[in-house]
């Protein structure tokens, strides 16, 4: 089989020459105070505590703040993660927000961030929209930027506020979520041989409505009928995304192993989206990458869409898991359903 589901070098083909590349200069994250536990939804709906971590491994979920909106939270992360660059946010050449929770149609949640952040005015920004994976989309981008010397200093942030957008009363879906934002800011690589080694990202648009919101926009503009149906609110097939999940998570991590020449003992720390530890069961499995070098924190923040992997790398930076020369691979897939992953040498 090839393919980009096969994990195979026709999908690792495209990589080019990288030299002198990006860094990862600072990571920051963000989770509202509160938490909702499992214990709490059982009292407002027809789940259990059982239920919920046996099939998910989740075990609670922060939630913002009913006057916080998205930027708010991604600021906060944008902070946290110049302050470990070392770089002051008038340094930033471009900001970059995956989210599919945007403060508003319009304009971009980026606008916010900037202005929020204090960047200087004429800063472009934009958001992007691939789901979970907006987070290694974003990442893709902002080293292409950098490696290409367009821009030196970017800033990419994964923020969702996802408790607003899911139908609370699908129980099969809302409980798997939760709020939350990561950042990092990139820039030029020193050419140690250390920074992002490679990205790759994926679509499969023939697998949308497994995972989309069909109401509230061109296509079904709001309406009573659209409001009435929840049509606004997330709908998801769960078991046609987890089965994909499992294939595309795994191949785009093989891919990334196979384009920089590496087997999976040669990785110190997979940071994967947090959707379910049974899928990243599967993932494990499937890529022989060990599970103790697996950063899963989905028991406290369930899944937080695009913020998943950047909050997963900073809990991992700050808690000294991560050391200077050690192999990391990124790698998301969500709504879309949109795919990727990113190998980096921190
Ligand atoms: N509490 C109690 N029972 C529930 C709940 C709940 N919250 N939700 C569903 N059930 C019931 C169902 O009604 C069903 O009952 P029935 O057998 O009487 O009909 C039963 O549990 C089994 O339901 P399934 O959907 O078959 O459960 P499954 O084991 O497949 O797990 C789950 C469902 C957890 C949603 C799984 O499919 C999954 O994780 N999918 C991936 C979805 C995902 O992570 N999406 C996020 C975005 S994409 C991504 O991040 C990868």
């Amino acid at each position: 089989m090839t393919g980009p589901l096969s994990g195979r070098a026709e999908s690792a083909a495209p990589l080019r020459a990288r030299q002198p590349g990006s860094r990862i200069l600072g990571t920051g994250h963000y989770l509202p105070s509160n938490v909702v536990t499992n214990r709490d939804l059982e009292k407002v709906m027809d789940t259990s505590d059982e239920w919920i971590s046996s099939r998910t491994g989740i075990t609670q979920r922060h939630i913002a703040a009913p006057d916080e909106a998205s930027s708010d939270m991604a600021t906060k992360a944008a902070q946290r993660a110049l302050e470990a660059a070392g770089i002051a946010a008038t340094d930033l050449d471009l900001i970059i927000v995956g989210t599919i929770s945007p403060d508003m149609p319009m304009p971009s949640t980026a606008m916010f961030v900037q202005r929020n952040l204090g960047a200087r005015k004429d800063c472009p920004g934009f958001d992007l929209s691939a789901a979970c994976a907006g987070f290694i989309y974003g990442l893709s981008i902002a080293d292409a930027y950098v490696r290409s010397g367009i821009y030196k200093h970017v800033l990419v942030v994964g923020v969702e506020l996802l408790s607003r957008i899911v139908n609370w009363e699908d129980r099969t879906s809302c409980v798997l979520f939760g709020d939350g934002a990561g950042a990092v800011v990139l820039g030029p690589a020193k050419n140690d041989g250390r920074g992002v080694l490679s990205t790759h990202i994926y679509a499969d648009g023939s697998m949308i409505e497994s995972l989309c919101i069909p109401g509230g926009g061109s296509r079904t503009p709001f309406s009573a009928e659209v409001l009435a149906k929840k049509q606004h609110l997330v709908h998801m097939v769960g078991t046609e995304v987890f089965k994909y999940a499992v294939k595309g998570l795994s191949a785009s991590v093989l891919t990334a192993l196979e384009a920089n020449n590496m087997a999976p003992g040669d990785i110190d720390w997979l940071i994967p989206h947090q959707a379910n530890v049974r899928i990243l069961d599967g993932v494990q499995h499937r890529t022989g990458i060990p599970k103790e070098r697996i950063f899963i924190n989905i028991a406290d923040t369930a899944n937080t869409s695009s913020a998943s992997v950047p909050i997963a790398l900073d809990q991992a930076v700050r808690a000294g898991k991560i050391q200077p020369g050690q192999a990391l691979v990124f790698c998301a897939l969500g709504g879309g359903i949109a795919w990727g992953s990113a190998l980096v040498r921190w």
